[in-house]
């Protein structure tokens, strides 16, 4: 049986990047974390004073950052430019600004023909992947052996992602964490090109009222029952 590729999209905080790492972890597949990738194109434009406003200046620089992903699900990472950037792009700097970045049509072509050429390799290596973020199905992947479109309800969301800021921080609220996810959820589903949207194939899982292993544990059962 080939390896799987697997396509998990869903809104910020709805557990898909501890979801799609203990699945990975599981099946023993790699793990791209294209969020990451985003977000470091993000990181990169800022620390070079690229006005994120314009989009016309972030496209005409958008070649210009070497990205390398770590796809390790025990250890997973992002470098530019050979820096490791792992934890800088988990910033609120970025997370206000990685929607704007997102949206420019030639920041998405030039992130998703990377994503799909790493699906190549790991296929050459007789791997299967595991890839999350919010346009896996519908857009880089349509051919995924399986697809899941996961939610949870906003409070569930904000409240993970504070006491994940909190963790790495100190300081983590959940107000500043419900403004930062409604804004970004309503830029990523709303912009132009390849928003955030359940792809007509996908499964959708609401993980509001699961543990992370009932999570995990739905996506591999969806994987064996998809493949009968
Ligand atoms: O999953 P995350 O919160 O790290 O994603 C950061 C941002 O990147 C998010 O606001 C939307 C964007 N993103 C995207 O547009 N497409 C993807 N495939 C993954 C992330």
């Amino acid at each position: 049986m080939p390896r799987p590729i697997i396509a998990i999209d869903g809104p910020s905080g709805s557990g898909k990047s501890s979801t799609s790492r203990g699945v990975a972890e599981r099946l023993g597949l790699s793990y791209v974390d294209t969020g990451a990738m985003y977000r470091a194109m993000t990181w990169w434009m800022l620390a070079h004073g690229v006005d994120i406003d314009d989009p016309r200046a972030v496209a005409a620089r958008c070649h210009e950052p070497v990205i390398e992903l770590r796809v390790d699900p025990i250890a997973p990472g992002v470098s530019v430019d050979g820096d490791d950037v792992s934890a800088d792009i988990r910033a609120a700097e970025v997370a206000d600004a990685v929607s704007r970045v997102a949206a420019v049509p030639e920041v998405r072509a030039r992130l998703v023909a990377s994503q799909r050429a790493m699906v190549d390799d790991a296929g050459a290596a007789g791997r299967g992947v595991v890839m999350e973020g919010r346009d896996i199905g519908t857009v880089v992947l349509p051919r995924a052996d399986l697809k899941i479109y996961l939610t949870a309800d906003a409070d569930a969301r904000a409240q993970r992602r504070a006491s994940e800021d909190s963790e790495r921080s100190g300081t983590g609220s959940i107000t500043a964490a419900q403004a930062n996810l409604q804004a970004r959820d309503a830029l990523d589903s709303t912009r132009a090109v390849s928003p955030l949207q359940q792809a007509s194939d996908a499964i959708a899982i609401d993980g509001t009222h699961l543990t992370l292993d009932e999570v995990i544990d739905a996506v591999i059962d969806a994987l064996h029952r998809d493949r009968g």
